[in-house]
């Protein structure tokens, strides 16, 4: 055998291996088991709507209850229902992660502390309205996604995982991004270093807390149906927040740093085998033609 036709072998071997191995994590290995997680409490931060709102009513069905935080009270007590109407107890608690003051922090350490949190997923999170340069942008949305998307989300993890080393049981998610961890985002650059800081302090903790028997996961998908990616059609590409919440809840356990939705994978699979520059020159113009034609439509809307 020639030296070509054995390199030729190992790497078909290590392809089939590679594709067995997607196949297996995305239909095949056994779901996480929440059964011992019945009866206790999950919270969900930003959980009145979209991703957030999808995994309060999923963990619901695992048979958690569940502690909904966000601003809108109305659209939490909706959201509400749905758990209860899966047998669970729910907790709606309004908050304001962009403007808590150390007061409304500690009250909300004091609720969260009185009950057996062993859930929490850090979903909230805020993005840009529109693609803008980062000379251009606003100091105060800057603050304000600095202050949800990092200040609030590690707040949050302090308040809860303390109690969760003590009794040796817990799971932390963080809702990170595929734009910002797996691909360049030009013109989301605030948005895109907050989900990278995230997926670094998941990872983080990861380390740090496996031996407490907590698992800590960091999430980055790519688009999924809300109201921040603004499509409300799913799609191949796009799974409903429904769809994706299930899938992630199925993954608990397994790789640290998760894209629970197939299609997701596959689109960083490819993504890991292009050059950065072409991506990012890519993503730019992408970007810069979509601010384009959303004011060229504004300009229209107000004429
Ligand atoms: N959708 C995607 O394609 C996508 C892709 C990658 C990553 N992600 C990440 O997934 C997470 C959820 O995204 P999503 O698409 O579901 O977002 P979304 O539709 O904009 O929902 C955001 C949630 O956060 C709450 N929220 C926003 N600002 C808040 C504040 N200051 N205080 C308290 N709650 C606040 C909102 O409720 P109120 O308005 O009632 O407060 C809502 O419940 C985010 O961290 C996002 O970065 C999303
Ligand atoms: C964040 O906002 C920008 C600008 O509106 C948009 O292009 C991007 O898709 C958004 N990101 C997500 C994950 O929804």
């Amino acid at each position: 055998m020639s030296v070509l036709s054995i390199i030729g072998a190992l790497c078909s071997l290590y392809s089939i291996f590679f594709i067995i191995r997607f196949i297996y994590r995305h239909w095949f290995r056994t779901p996480f088991s929440w059964e011992t997680y019945r009866g206790e409490w999950a919270v969900v931060t930003g959980a009145s709507y979209g991703i957030g709102a999808a995994y309060a009513v999923e963990l619901a069905k695992k048979g958690l209850n569940v502690i909904l935080l966000a601003r809108s009270v109305d659209k939490l007590q909706h959201v509400a229902q749905q758990v209860e109407s899966k047998g669970a107890k729910s907790l709606v608690i309004s908050f304001d992660f962009a403007s808590a003051s150390t007061e409304d922090w500690r009250r909300l350490e004091n609720q969260l502390n009185s009950l057996t949190v062993s859930v929490l997923v850090n979903n909230v999170g805020v993005n840009v309205s529109l693609p803008t340069a980062f000379l251009e942008m606003e100091e105060e949305k800057m603050d304000q996604i600095l202050r949800v998307n990092i200040v609030a989300t590690q707040k949050m993890t302090r308040i809860v995982v303390p109690k969760m080393v003590e009794r040796r049981k817990g799971i932390v998610l963080f809702l990170s991004s595929g734009g910002g961890v797996l691909s360049p985002a030009p013109y989301l650059s605030c948005y895109s270093g907050s989900k990278a800081y995230e997926n670094a302090l998941a990872t983080a903790l990861a380390g740090e807390l496996e031996s407490s028997g907590i698992i800590v996961q960091s999430i980055t998908p790519f688009f999924v149906t809300s109201e921040m990616s603004k499509i409300r059609q799913s799609s191949l590409a796009v799974p409903s927040a429904e769809r994706f919440a299930r899938d992630s809840l199925q993954s608990v356990g397994y790789e640290v740093c998760s894209n629970p939705y197939w299609f997701h994978e596959c689109i960083s699979i490819v993504l890991s085998y292009l050059p950065l520059k072409l991506q990012i020159r890519y993503v730019a113009k992408l970007h810069r033609g979509l601010r384009e034609k959303v004011l060229r439509k504004s300009v229209h809307k107000k004429e």
